[in-house]
């Protein structure tokens, strides 16, 4: 039997919370519809968290099962990476309260931010570290409580966002899933496009930030569609072409789920049909970070991913920010 030698995915999990948030509630908060958010998004709900649940939360659990399909114990875990925009605390780390709670004693832990591209850039860091031989065993987390920053009263964007995690087991010399390139790109000139202007060192929390509701997500809904339709169009064909492959080899594109309307025209502009992308942002939402993940672990139990099918993960988020990984399943 032939091993990968380079890093493999080796387990998958996720963990959505149970509330339900649906278009019909959001119509009774702000003054919306269904008909709209459906037609504008494609999304008809999303998941919240209950009262006390928090970020690390959810990833334990999505954590957790991750593991268990890997077949590794924590104390198998070499490093913990989770990626998110809504950390349990801005320090500690998310990472390190996941790590006390699934009890990975023997593991770093650290968190990256990159948004809605976050888990395409803690994939990139997972994989170095198996690929150099640094690390054995990593936990790679994508998890988010946006209900906690999001703005609801503000129809604009509280239609689009709600929780959830996912999470993977990154190793070598698995003959399963191998990821064969992660690419990553930014542009910070375009920071202010996909914000959350309140709490860090330039605006600190206070009663005026508050008063500004400023410790909410903020966007430029017009200016991120286009620039992520672009920039995600470009990034899936460099990535195909680095990899000596060609847009008809993709399988299945697993993109990060920010609006139905932006994967449409994603696949349009590269002559793909929409059978080609896999879309639950019906029941969810954008989830940021935990997209990705959570659409791989259902894309597998739906049987949407077969041995040796090519896979194309691709995100778009703030910062701004945006990757690909491609993985041979
Ligand atoms: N319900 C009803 N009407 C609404 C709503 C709503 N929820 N929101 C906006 N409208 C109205 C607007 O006021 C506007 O009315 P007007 O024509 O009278 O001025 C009209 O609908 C059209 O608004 P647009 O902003 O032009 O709507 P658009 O088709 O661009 O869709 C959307 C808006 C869904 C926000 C879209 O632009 C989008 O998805 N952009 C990307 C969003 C984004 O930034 N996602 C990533 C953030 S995630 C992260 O990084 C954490």
């Amino acid at each position: 039997m032939q091993l990968n030698q380079r890093a493999s995915i080796t387990g998958i999990g996720s963990y959505l919370p149970g509330k339900i948030l649906t278009n019909y509630d959001l119509e009774k908060m702000v003054d919306t519809s269904d008909d709209w958010i459906t037609q504008r998004t494609g999304i008809k709900e999303r998941r919240i968290v209950e009262n006390g649940q928090i970020t690390s939360d959810l990833a334990t659990r999505a954590a957790l099962r991750a593991m268990e399909d890997a077949g590794v114990s924590s104390q198998d875990l070499d490093v913990i990476i989770t990626s998110t925009i809504t950390p349990d605390h801005i320090f500690p780390s998310t990472s390190c309260f996941i790590q006390q709670k699934i009890g990975a004693s023997r593991a770093g832990a650290f968190d990256i931010l990159a948004a809605c591209a976050g888990f395409v850039y803690a994939i990139a860091v997972g994989q170095s570290f198996v690929n150099s031989g640094a690390m054995e065993t990593v936990l790679v987390v994508g998890a988010e409580c946006l209900s906690k920053i999001t703005d609801y009263t503000d129809r604009t964007t509280c239609v689009l966002f709600g929780d959830g995690a996912g999470a993977v087991i990154i190793q070598k010399n698995r003959t399963k899933h191998e990821i064969l390139s992660t690419h990553l790109a930014a542009d910070g000139s375009q920071a202010d496009v996909l914000i959350m202007p309140g709490g860090g060192s330039r605006n600190p929390a206070s009663l005026e930030s508050v008063q500004q509701r400023t410790h909410y997500i903020q966007f430029k809904g017009k200016e991120v569609f286009k620039l992520a339709i672009n920039n995600i169009t470009n990034m899936i064909t460099e990535t195909v072409n680095k990899n000596g492959l060609s847009l008809k080899d993709i399988d299945l594109i697993i993109p990060h789920q920010s609006n139905l309307r932006i994967i449409e025209a994603t696949m349009e502009k590269l002559g793909l049909p929409m059978e080609k992308a896999y879309v639950n942002i019906d029941k969810y939402g954008n989830t940021s970070s935990a997209s990705i993940p959570i659409a791989i672990d259902e894309a597998r139990k739906e049987g949407r991913l077969s041995p040796g099918d090519i896979v194309m993960l691709v995100a778009f988020g703030g910062g701004l920010t945006w990757g690909s990984s491609i993985i041979r399943w």
